[in-house]
């Protein structure tokens, strides 16, 4: 990047500006008619993976361009200082190193001089021997009863990745077990989670990379008071240690919590609270999934790893959906990028993505403190598609914005369903395959007359379309697969957080909300004066007051 010119100000930039211009009001009806190949030539894969985005408003100009500014922006140049292992991430000095969480056991990746592998393997191979202990019933509780319960209490990234995945992998898991995620600070979360569970035979694993977030210390304080009163044991007895483990890098605050630190496993500051699941935050997941599965999903983060840092431009699909997300968000002025999975096991996905993506990107100074004079990152929303066809699909296909698409389907459903239900997965994708065509292609007027409809209702009857969408398929949803997925859209957001010159790797954005819940939360719990309230905010603490109950 250039000490001189900003991102808006980069001659690659204004290149595109001008293509826009000239692209004007270009359908995706008229790109097909005039590119008998965009559906070959506009579409790629990585691993299992086959992701076609033919049903973009791209020519091949305008990958030209788009490429052009990665380069001039040094996204190839970041990209490589990552998987090195430098420090990146500028405003908290820290290294970039989610990829060496899946890095092959004979792999060197050093910082500060020290390959960080062995750590990393040391790690797994010691998560891998306790998820067998209590796959097999060998860790017994502190009544000798087998532990049958698994619940964890992590929030953010500490929450969001396995809560995901443990829904995603599913078939995969110890139906036996019963996994739960508890992450809100509302103790109706932790209430039901635990209602109808005996703490004899209950895991709790506290989840949090710093061991300070006040949500996650205080679901694990009512946690660690709900057992001791349900197994009438008391603090100095053994009970702790064989019901609570923790995941996190804070060796003296997990101690502090009563935690024996034999039962932490750790991880490190270079890894990113949302890049954080396949690092010990899996541990909820390796236990309902199994060490070799969840292996299998790292080998899938792996391979996507691998394609990122070393295919060409022209093939790289990570670097390819940065760019069509660059493109629509700095150059058609799209506010937001919906995800919509074609699977029920999906269904934390997006949510698991808007961590991701909108904790990356959604900054507005760029990475010398300087306000960013382009947009950044997009509002990621979405739910499973089926679902939402029946809501908010109809803005897609007939509001008035722009809103870019993710749509995601497997081959294969997974293999226990019954014969008459796996019959049902050519209807789900047929939903998906006839989405990603309404969305493009829309029905024109003529076609609506030409179905009889009176004139009146045509406007009210079609479809503009022209709405971009990506296809992503693969074989089936396994762990392998699954690692892919999340892999490909890490590195999306590194793409674009890179071209728009930002830090995606801090989060000082979630600071001043916690700061301020606890400068209120005296005035809630001993009516103390919080001094320099705003009149609004003083007006509903009073009107709270008055309707606390108790
Ligand atoms: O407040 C945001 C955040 O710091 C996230 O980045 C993080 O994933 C989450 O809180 C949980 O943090 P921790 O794992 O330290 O409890």
């Amino acid at each position: 990047m250039p000490d001189t010119l900003r991102v808006n100000e980069l001659p690659e930039f204004a290149a595109l500006v001008g293509h826009r211009e000239d692209f004007g009001p270009t359908h995706l009806r008229d790109l097909f008619a005039a590119d008998g190949d965009r559906a070959q030539r506009f579409a790629g894969s990585v691993g299992d993976l086959f992701v076609d985005y033919s049903k973009h408003l791209i020519t091949d100009r305008t990958l030209d361009l788009l490429r052009e500014l990665a380069t001039a922006t040094g996204v190839f140049g970041l990209r490589d200082a990552m998987f090195r292992g430098e420090r990146i991430n500028v405003t908290e000095r820290r290294a970039v190193l989610h990829i060496a969480l899946r890095a092959p056991r004979d792999a060197v990746i050093e910082v500060d001089g020290e390959n960080v592998v062995p750590k990393v393997h040391a790690v797994l191979d010691k998560m891998a021997a306790f998820a067998e202990r209590i796959r097999s019933g060998e860790w017994s509780g502190h009544t000798g009863k087998r532990i049958r319960n698994v619940v964890n209490i992590g929030i953010g990234g500490s929450d969001l990745g396995p809560a995901m995945a443990y829904e995603a992998l599913r078939a995969f898991t110890d139906r036996s077990l019963t996994v739960r995620f508890v992450s809100n600070v509302d103790g109706a979360d932790l209430h039901e989670a635990v209602r109808d569970l005996d703490p004899a035979e209950t895991l709790f694993i506290v989840a949090s990379k710093t061991f300070t977030t006040i949500e996650t210390i205080t679901n694990a304080t009512s946690a660690r008071t709900w057992l001791l009163a349900g197994l009438g044991a008391d603090s100095g007895s053994d009970a702790v240690a064989k019901h609570f483990v923790a995941l996190s890098t804070n060796a003296e605050k997990v101690s502090d919590f009563g935690i024996d630190t034999a039962n932490m496993f750790e991880f490190w500051d270079w890894v990113g609270g949302r890049y954080s699941y396949d690092s010990a935050i899996g541990l909820s997941l390796m236990i309902a999934i199994g060490p070799d599965r969840f292996r299998e999903m790292l080998d899938g983060f792996r391979q996507v790893d691998e394609h990122f840092r070393t295919a060409p431009a022209e093939t790289n699909v990570p670097l390819i959906l940065g760019l069509l997300g660059v493109w629509y968000g700095n150059f058609f002025d799209a506010q937001s990028h919906a995800v919509l999975p074609y699977s029920h096991y999906l269904s934390k996905f997006t949510a698991y993505l808007q961590q991701l993506d909108m904790e990356s990107n959604g900054k507005s100074v760029d990475r010398d403190g300087n306000p960013v004079l382009w947009q950044t990152g997009p509002v990621v929303w979405g739910t499973p598609g089926t679902n939402g066809q029946h809501a908010y699909y109809q803005l897609l296909h007939q509001g008035t914005r722009t809103i870019p698409a993710d749509l995601i389907g497997f081959a294969n459903p997974v293999d226990e369903l019954e014969p008459e239900l796996d019959a049902q997965h050519d209807l789900l994708m047929a939903n998906l395959f006839a989405q990603g065509q309404a969305l493009a292609f829309g029905r024109t007027a003529d076609e609506v007359r030409a179905e009889g409809v009176p004139e009146e209702q045509v406007p009210h009857r079609t479809f503009r379309g022209n709405h971009p969408t990506t296809t992503i398929l693969a074989p089936e949803l396994t762990p392998s697969v699954l690692g892919q997925l999340i892999a490909l859209y890490e590195h999306k957001v590194f793409v674009q957080g890179a071209i728009w010159n930002i830090d995606s790797f801090d989060q000082w954005g979630v600071e001043l909300g916690k700061v301020l819940a606890q400068r209120v939360e005296p005035a809630l719990t001993q009516g103390a004066e919080v001094p320099g309230l705003d009149t609004s905010t003083s007006a509903l603490l009073t009107a709270y007051r008055g309707m606390r109950w108790r």
